[in-house]
C-alpha cells in the first residue's frame, strides 16, 4: 500500500486482505521531511477486526520505533540470523495470486485487485518489448510510488523480469533541485522513463535549464500515464528533453496499458492528446451509454469497454468478492457483458482514442483517484 494512508484507511485494507504478516518501514520520507509509518501501523492494527501475528520492521533510521512484545520483529536482526538458510524456490500455478493492490473507489469499502501469477509476467515481458522498448542490461526509471499500480507494475516486475536494472526512487522532483530526476538519467544510463503528467507539470514551474544540464544520451523516451496529458505540457517537456514523449492509458485493474503505441509490432507516429490505439489483447469498443450499442460513427463520445475474455495480467478477480468483480466491472454496459473502464472517450477516423474522464464521477491526480 501507499505510504502516506491515514490508520482508517489502512485498517480497512488490513481487515479486508487479512495478512499473517505485516512487512513496514518506520518512516518514508517527502520534501525532505521524515513521514513515520509506525504510529500509524500500530493504531490501524488496533482498529482493525483482523490482527497480523507478526510484523517485520525495516528500521531505515529515520523515525522512533517502539517495538510490540511478541508481534514485531526487527529485520536487520533476522536478516543476520537467516544469513545461510537455504530457502527453495515454490512452484505455484500460473493462475495462482501473486499479489493484491488496492483501488481507491469513490466510497465505501477498498477494491483489491487481485493478479495471477504467469499471466501477469508474460504481459508485462510483452510490454517491455512491444511498448516500452527496454532492453535486457538497460536501466529502467520509473518515477511512481511502489503502492501505486505503476510502481508494482514497471518499477518491481516489468524491468526485473526483462533482465533490466530499475531505480526507485523517493520524494519529489523538485529535490534538492529540479535536476535531480535527470541527474539519475546520467548517472545510471537509464534508457527508457515512465512518469505522470503531473510530475511534468510540477518540473514546467521550475528553470529550464535543469533539463539541460545532464547528458541525456542514454534516454529513448519518457512515457507518462495516470491522467490526461495536456498539449502544452506534452510539447513543453518533449520540446525541453529534445525526447518523444509518448502517452499510454491503462488502471490498476489492467496492469499494463489498454492504449498504446506499439512501436515494437508497428511504428507509428503519436497524436497529442491521445494515449494511442487498443493494445492487442484488448477488445477496446465504445459504447453508447444508453443502448449499448457499439458507437462506430468517428470522434463520438461513448463508454470505453473491453469484451471479454480480458488479456492475460488483468485481475483476476476482486479479493475475496467474486460477485463484487461481477456486479461492478461486467454489469454496467447495458444489455451486454463487458468489462467497463468507467471512462469516457472518442476515437478518431484512424483509430486513436482520446479519453474524457470517468463516467463515475472520480478525477485522477497524481495516481490518486480523488471524488469530484
Ligand atoms: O481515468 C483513467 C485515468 O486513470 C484511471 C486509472 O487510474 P489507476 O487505477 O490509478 O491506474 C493508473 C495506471 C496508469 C483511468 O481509468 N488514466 C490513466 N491513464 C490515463 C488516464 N486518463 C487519461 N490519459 C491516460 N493516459
Amino acid at each position: 500500500v501507499f505510504g502516506g494512508f491515514a490508520s482508517h484507511a489502512l485498517a480497512s485494507r488490513i481487515e479486508d486482505a487479512t495478512p499473517t504478516l505485516i512487512i513496514s518501514a518506520d518512516a518514508g520520507m517527502r520534501g525532505g521531511k521524515v513521514v513515520p509509518y509506525k504510529h500509524l501501523l500500530d493504531e490501524a492494527i488496533r482498529l482493525s477486526s483482523h490482527k497480523p501475528a507478526n510484523v517485520l520492521m525495516v528500521n531505515r533510521g529515520l523515525a522512533d520505533l517502539h517495538p510490540v512484545e511478541g508481534r514485531d520483529q526487527d529485520y536487520a536482526t533476522l536478516r543476520q540470523a537467516n544469513m545461510d538458510t537455504v530457502v527453495p524456490c515454490e512452484w505455484v500455478d500460473s493462475t495462482h495470486p501473486s499479489y493484491i493492490l488496492y483501488t481507491s473507489g469513490t466510497t465505501g469499502k477498498p477494491k483489491g485487485v487481485q493478479r495471477d501469477t504467469a499471466g501477469y509476467a508474460v504481459a508485462l515481458a510483452a510490454s517491455m518489448k512491444h511498448i516500452y522498448m527496454g532492453n535486457p542490461g538497460e536501466t529502467y526509471f520509473s518515477t511512481s510510488d511502489i503502492g501505486w499500480v505503476v510502481g508494482h507494475s514497471y518499477i518491481i516486475y516489468g524491468p526485473l523480469i526483462n533482465g533490466m536494472a530499475t531505480i526507485m526512487y523517493e520524494g519529489l522532483p523538485i529535490r534538492p533541485d529540479a535536476g535531480i530526476w535527470w541527474q539519475l538519467v546520467e548517472k545510471y544510463k537509464v534508457s527508457v522513463m515512465f512518469s505522470a503528467p503531473t510530475a511534468a507539470r510540477v518540473l514546467k514551474k521550475q528553470d529550464p535549464s535543469y533539463l539541460t544540464k545532464y547528458d541525456l544520451s542514454s534516454l529513448k523516451a519518457l512515457f507518462l500515464a495516470g491522467e490526461p496529458l495536456d498539449e502544452p505540457t506534452a510539447t513543453w517537456i518533449g520540446g525541453a528533453l529534445n525526447k518523444p514523449i509518448i502517452d499510454n492509458y491503462w488502471q490498476t485493474e489492467t496492469g499494463w496499458p489498454i492504449m498504446a503505441i506499439c512501436n515494437g509490432v508497428e511504428q507509428a507516429p503519436t497524436k497529442f492528446g491521445s494515449p494511442g490505439k487498443a493494445v492487442y489483447g484488448f477488445d477496446v469498443q465504445l459504447i453508447d451509454e444508453t443502448t449499448g450499442e457499439e458507437i462506430t460513427e468517428a470522434n463520438k463520445k461513448g463508454v470505453i469497454a473491453v469484451n471479454g475474455p480480458l488479456p492475460p495480467g488483468c485481475l483476476q478477480t476482486v479479493w475475496g468478492d467474486d460477485k463484487r468483480y461481477v456486479s461492478t466491472y461486467w454489469s454496467s454496459i447495458h444489455n451486454k457483458v463487458m468489462y467497463s473502464t468507467f471512462d469516457w472517450g472518442v476515437k478518431d477516423e484512424d483509430g486513436y482514442f482520446f479519453i474524457l474522464g470517468r463516467t463515475d464521477d472520480v478525477i485522477n491526480v497524481a495516481g490518486h483517484r480523488l471524488g469530484t
